[in-house]
């Protein structure tokens, strides 16, 4: 029986390969909802190669012309963020990929999660922002929720068929980024360009940053901790530069379950769908153990990239804390990508803003879009003030 998915983020990285799942299996999914924030002309191919029911685009203007566009076809659009709830609960949907950028993600999540949907999620900052608020609403409704990014994917398999109460440490693999290596003050000199090639995987601008920074590190630590329910004393961050081990799991007897893959993103997205069951993957997907490079590890080095250590302090003190961390890191590094701040900036102001802005415990929706509003606001006026 064919799966009807929703794939919040279509144009981005994660929605373009999860598509092309879709297509290695077209009897098995069929995309059902397609979301974009202003990529109509991807959208656009996109809707003709797959037939959606439904189109939602965030930025009205170009929803509207999107509409236009393809009135020849049966499906409906519609412009505007605030559709997309309703987009996801539709009752063809059995799926939902979370693959939009940021925390813009959380209401259509929380909608999915309340309708019973299953989510494939790699959108990540929803959880960081508010992750007792989903995964309260995940128990409540019973769904399935898979993690899609790497790391977790490789957490979820090495904890099946395993006891909660066995797990010692769950231990993430960090690549380290393209500036693992460097000083402080080389920092200070690096450009947008060179932050956006990371050395192993093939990502969007905002997740590529927080690689370079080490932030996609810790808001992955609070993610974890959240999805599998651990102490952070206990999740632990190694670097291993070669990205072919993409997490462990240390149990107490000692033994350390790894899952191994190329850098791929192909294989976690097609898993986050089919599982229990294994499908065939991909071209890339097989990986030659015999010419590997000798895979290493090594401690992160904090003092230059203080971020991960910001994410650990938010993540410890709960309440609304990660939630500015993750609305303030996504200000900071969107003044990046246009130009505007430094890269150690990106850090600083982040650290500046949980600073300034007071933790409330236990928050409720509101309390928490408010924090991230706010945190937004301030994030912004520190960036006026970097500005050189
Ligand atoms: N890429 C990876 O390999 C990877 C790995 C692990 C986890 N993740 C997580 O997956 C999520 C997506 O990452 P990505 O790399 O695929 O991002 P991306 O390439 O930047 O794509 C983002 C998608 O979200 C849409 N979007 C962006 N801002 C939006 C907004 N304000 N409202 C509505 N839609 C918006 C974009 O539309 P337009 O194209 O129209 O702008 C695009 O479809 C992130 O949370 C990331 O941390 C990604």
């Amino acid at each position: 029986m064919s799966k009807g998915i929703a794939i919040l983020g279509s144009t981005g990285s994660i929605g373009r390969q999860t598509l092309e799942i879709c297509k290695a299996y077209p009897e098995r999914f069929m995309p059902v909802v397609l979301t974009a924030m202003g990529n109509i002309e991807l959208l656009e191919q996109q809707i003709r190669e797959f037939k959606p029911k439904m189109a939602v685009v965030g930025d009205k203007d170009k929803g509207r012309y999107l509409e236009e566009k393809v009135a020849d076809l049966a499906v409906a659009v519609y412009a505007g963020n605030e559709y997309l709830p309703d987009a996801v609960t539709d009752p063809e949907v059995d799926t939902v990929v979370t693959a939009v950028s940021g925390a813009v993600g959380l209401l259509p999540t929380l909608a999915a999660v309340k309708a019973g949907k299953n989510i494939a999620l790699a959108n990540k900052e929803p959880l960081v922002a508010a992750g007792e608020l989903v995964m309260d609403a995940v128990r409540a409704s019973n769904c399935q929720l898979i993690p899609v990014d790497s790391e977790h994917s490789a957490l979820f398999q090495c904890l099946q068929g395993n006891r909660h109460e066995d797990i010692e440490q769950l231990i993430l693999t960090a690549s380290g980024g393209p500036f693992r290596g460097r000083s402080r003050e080389e920092l200070e000199r690096v450009t947008v360009q060179q932050a956006l090639k990371h050395p192993n995987w093939s990502m969007g601008a905002k997740i590529t940053i927080d690689s370079a920074t080490l932030m996609n590190k810790g808001l992955e630590v609070i993610e974890a901790k959240h999805l599998f329910q651990v102490d952070l004393d206990r999740i632990k961050v190694v670097v291993h530069p070669q990205s072919i081990i993409h997490s462990m799991v240390r149990y107490k007897d000692g033994s350390i379950l790894a899952q191994l893959g190329t850098p791929d993103m192909r294989l976690p997205i097609q898993y986050a769908l089919t599982w229990p069951e294994r499908w065939e993957g991909g071209p890339n997907t097989q990986l030659d153990l015999l010419t590997l490079q000798p895979l290493t590890f090594e401690a992160p080095d904090w003092e230059t990239f203080p971020a991960l250590g910001l994410a650990y302090q938010a993540g410890r003190e709960g309440g609304t804390m990660p939630t500015v961390l993750n609305g303030a890191n996504e200000e900071a590094v969107h003044a990046f990508l246009q130009g505007r701040i430094t890269f150690p900036a990106i850090t600083e102001i982040v650290g500046r803003v949980m600073e300034e802005l007071e933790n409330i415990k236990k928050p409720d929706l509101e309390a928490i879009l408010a924090a991230d509003r706010e945190a937004r606001r301030r994030a912004a006026h520190w960036v006026s003030k970097y500005v050189s």
